[in-house]
């Protein structure tokens, strides 16, 4: 299987760090294609947990190629902190790689994403204020710095001083700030680029080598399906386009190097800022999800929103992004709840209802989950290392999921460790 994409399948934070991080053993490369220190994940190695927010998940193998692709936005102080951290914990970082021609948050970009939201007051959404839509603004608007910018000081200072032009009315209350000073923004990421030459690299040709000699690569999405610009619940969405299509053009590779698709989900929702979120729980369910799913953003630390499986949403998922195969994550989180609940349908404010997930915004936001219920479990699942080790429930509740998507589970997360999760058949070659 040369060419597996993962992807969210909800509104992130699904756990695609843990899934790629095994994957990454068998791979020859991981490709990160989208997105940039908004997201986050967290690996449980034995006792150490490492935290990154740019770096592909891969990199904890000694020397594994992990590219930062064209299609991230890279906030240089953070990946050179990733770097710094990993020096400091002796892990070779050597196999890391950053696409020249990807798009880098300045300073300003952050200031902007602040003032944005300040400005939208209740209507805010909820950015994690890392700078990525003003980046992606700037990409599009062709006002961008890229990566190999910073091999030229020349170059970057006119290509900031063009940049920070169109801004500099919305920018007026910083005017004074030093993190907008020219000389220094420029000296400062020079400097970066002293610093990351090594790593900064022609990144396609990575892919197509492994791809060529038939080996695996994985290309690693961030943040989730439903918060995609284009098939998200515009506008609380991100910047980019986290679905599977977005790994063509963020990595450089054409469709049909993509062979596998799979949909990382939670065994229930969740959702960081605002936006619609039809099986959303308010109440003390919703509470114990997020105590017990340590329910806490790695980037921002902001309390996730809880509630049950909307299998609306991800039918809708597994069309969009034409995936062939599920992960479920956090499957322990649900223990000793029962009975469960998981959304099959919408219903709309005048009782009409949705079996299909709804284009139309006024329909996504007043709509609430029609749930069925199914039967929990009580044991302790941690150590189930086969779908035959789950109990009844667990299993029939994997076996309705499945049913009602129409595509198998490969994976199944039973605990945060790198062990604790199970391998089905339909993982084949990679579950061993
Ligand atoms: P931005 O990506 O910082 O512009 O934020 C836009 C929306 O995407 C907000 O609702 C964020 O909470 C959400 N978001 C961005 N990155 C992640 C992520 O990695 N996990 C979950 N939500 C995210």
């Amino acid at each position: 299987m040369p060419g597996l994409v993962i992807v969210g399948a909800q509104w992130g934070d699904e756990g695609k760090g843990k899934v790629v991080d095994l994957l990454a053993e068998r791979a020859d490369a991981v490709i990160r294609f989208q997105g940039g220190n908004n997201a986050g994940h967290t690996i449980v190695l034995g006792e150490e947990i490492y935290k990154f927010h740019l770096i592909p998940s891969g990199i904890l193998y000694p020397g594994k190629l992990c590219v930062i692709g064209n299609g991230v936005v890279v906030d240089l102080r953070v990946l050179s902190e990733e770097i710094e951290g990993l020096r400091r914990r002796h892990i070779d970082a050597s196999g890391l790689r950053i696409s020249a021609n990807a798009h880098l948050i300045m300073p300003y970009h952050l200031l902007l994403d602040e003032a944005g939201e300040a400005k939208l007051g209740s209507r805010e959404i909820g950015t994690t204020k890392r700078g990525i839509g003003p980046c992606y603004a700037d990409k599009a608007a062709r006002l961008g710095i890229r990566v190999q910018d910073v091999l030229d000081e020349k170059i970057l200072k006119e290509k900031i001083t063009a940049a920070i032009e169109p801004k500099r009315q919305t920018l007026r209350a910083y005017a004074k700030d030093p993190r907008l000073d020219l000389h220094q923004m420029t000296e400062d990421f020079t400097s970066f680029g002293h610093r990351l030459e090594p790593y900064i690299a022609d990144t396609p040709p990575i892919a197509w080598k492994a791809l060529d000699d038939g080996r695996l690569v994985v290309f690693e999405g961030a943040q989730g399906t439903l918060l995609d610009i284009d098939h998200g619940t515009y506008p609380f969405v991100t910047s980019s386009n986290p679905i599977a299509g977005a790994a063509c053009v963020g990595a450089g590779v054409g469709p049909k190097s993509i062979d596998h698709v799979w949909g990382v989900t939670k065994a229930y929702s969740t959702r960081v800022g605002a936006g619609p979120f039809p099986t959303e729980l308010r109440d003390g369910v919703g509470d114990r999800l997020r105590e017990a799913g340590a329910e806490f953003g790695t980037t921002t630390g902001r309390a996730r929103r809880c509630g049950w499986l909307d299998i609306v949403a991800l039918r809708y998922s597994v069309r969009v992004n034409g995936l062939t195969a599920l992960v479920i994550t956090k499957l322990d989180v649900l223990t000793g709840i029962d009975p469960l609940q998981v959304a099959v349908g919408y219903v709309g404010p005048e009782g009409a209802r949705f079996e299909d997930f709804p284009y139309h915004q006024s329909v996504l936001h007043s709509a609430r989950g029609e749930t069925v219920d199914l039967p929990g479990w009580h044991e302790d699942i941690s150590g189930a290392r086969e779908i035959a080790d789950l109990p009844p429930a667990a299993r029939s509740y994997l076996d309705f999921i499945e049913e009602r998507l129409g595509i198998p589970v490969a994976m199944v997360g039973v605990g945060p460790g790198r062990d604790e999760i199970i391998w089905t058949d339909v993982a084949g070659e990679l579950a061993r």
